[in-house]
């Protein structure tokens, strides 16, 4: 009988799309390998070693809301690969709307998550559907330390840092170089304040001697996802790479961006970054090795008398990544998504349930001090 697969997988080609279907595929779930091109799809599939013998079909389309419509009529829950999401997710979003599918994606576009939260929640909540952005590493780590500082009693304030040590992808490179030329915001008395311009700031990572030069990132995701959270009042969050050379020459274009391309139109300014990117970034990386591409993400929470660590220590962000990606499928086919709308990943699954996802395959382990 042929399999009525309930979970499209857009973007399927690419590199977190590999990563994405390799979990899938460790999780049993049947799905669709969705794409612009059939025969690439089918080469960069035929690439996942673990994808042999499991049940998945690749579907060429074009980016366009009627035919992802089409596609994913019948459908449970589309992961959306496919970025820069503000240059490209629009028609991707609103065909999951259309067609009824809870929706997941991996942008760390800060952006983009406000666009989705205004623009489209309200019609995801109406159809009690998810609308669940940058369910990845960036930022779903420090979501989940967020939550787990929040246990403390009295906590209000997130300072978080994330260390990555990592290659970059073609698209992850346009989308940090366009989000971080964009507004970037933290919550500072429950108001969001927008980050200077191209300026870094140097952090010590919790367990480490040397200082670090860090961005804002896009601003992160997190004073997004607390931004009305009664519990939270001022939240900022910051990123760093271990490869100190090449995230200063991140720090240099932003300077050249400021310097040359601040006063041109949006669109041409999106053309700009993408184009640097490209030529920042020409080759797709091997998979991560958890010996070599290590991460820390530390969540610093105050109170007015108290305060409390906590330090995810992990590896492999993008695989990471494909974990968020099938863990969230897998928990809406068992019937366990926690709320519809607008929603974190913490919020959609609760964020032990996904810190244990990802702890059980050895991407992270967690430490709690109350300091
Ligand atoms: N927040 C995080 O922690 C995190 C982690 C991982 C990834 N990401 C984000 O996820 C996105 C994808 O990353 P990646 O590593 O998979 O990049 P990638 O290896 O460059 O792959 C890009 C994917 O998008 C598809 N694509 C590009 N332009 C398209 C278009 N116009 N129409 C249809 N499909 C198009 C590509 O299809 P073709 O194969 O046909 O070119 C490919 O499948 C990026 O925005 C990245 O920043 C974020």
């Amino acid at each position: 009988m042929a399999t009525a697969y309930e979970v499209v997988l857009y973007g399927a080609s690419g590199y977190t799309g590999k990563l994405t279907a390799w979990k899938l595929a460790e999780r049993g779930i049947p799905f669709i390998a969705a794409g612009r091109n059939k025969e690439r799809l089918a080469e960069e599939m035929a690439k996942v070693p673990e994808l042999a013998g499991h049940d998945y079909q690749c579907v060429a389309l074009e980016h366009e809301t009627g035919a992802l419509t089409e596609l994913f009529k019948g459908k449970k829950a589309v992961i959306n690969i496919v970025g820069p999401f503000m240059q490209l997710g629009r028609p991707v979003v609103e065909a999951s709307l259309a067609a009824g599918c809870h929706y997941f994606d991996t942008t760390g576009e800060t952006d983009w998550m406000s666009l989705l939260k205004r623009t489209y929640g309200p019609s995801f909540a109406a159809k009690d559907l998810a609308l669940c952005p940058a369910n990845s590493y960036m930022w779903t780590e420090g979501n989940l330390a967020a939550e787990i500082a929040l246990q403390t009693p009295g906590i209000d304030t997130l300072d978080m840092l994330y260390l990555g040590d990592s290659e970059v992808s073609v698209a992850s490179t346009m989308s940090f170089l366009r989000m971080c030329t964009q507004p970037q915001f933290y919550l500072r008395n429950n108001e969001l304040v927008q980050w200077p311009w191209a300026t870094s700031y140097q952090v010590r990572v919790p367990g480490e001697h040397v200082l670090l030069n860090a961005l804002p990132w896009s601003g992160g995701g997190e004073p997004i996802w607390y931004e009305d959270d009664p519990r939270v009042r001022n939240c900022q969050t910051l990123v760093s790479f271990r490869n100190q050379e090449r995230f200063n020459g991140v720090v240099g274009l932003l300077k050249k961006f400021e310097q040359e391309c601040r006063q041109l139109d949006a669109a041409r300014q999106e053309e700009v970054t993408n184009e640097w990117g490209k030529a920042v970034t020409q080759v797709e990386p091997a998979r991560e090795n958890p010996d070599v591409n290590r991460c820390t993400l530390s969540c610093q929470g105050r109170g007015n008398t108290n305060s409390v660590s906590v330090v995810l220590r992990g590896n492999s962000p993008y695989a990471q990544t494909g974990v968020l990606g099938a863990e969230a499928v897998r928990r809406v086919l068992r019937g366990q998504l926690h709320a519809t709308g607008f929603v974190s990943p913490s919020q959609a699954f609760g964020a032990r349930n996904l810190v244990a996802a990802l702890a059980e395959e050895g991407y992270l382990a967690y430490e709690v001090k109350h300091v």
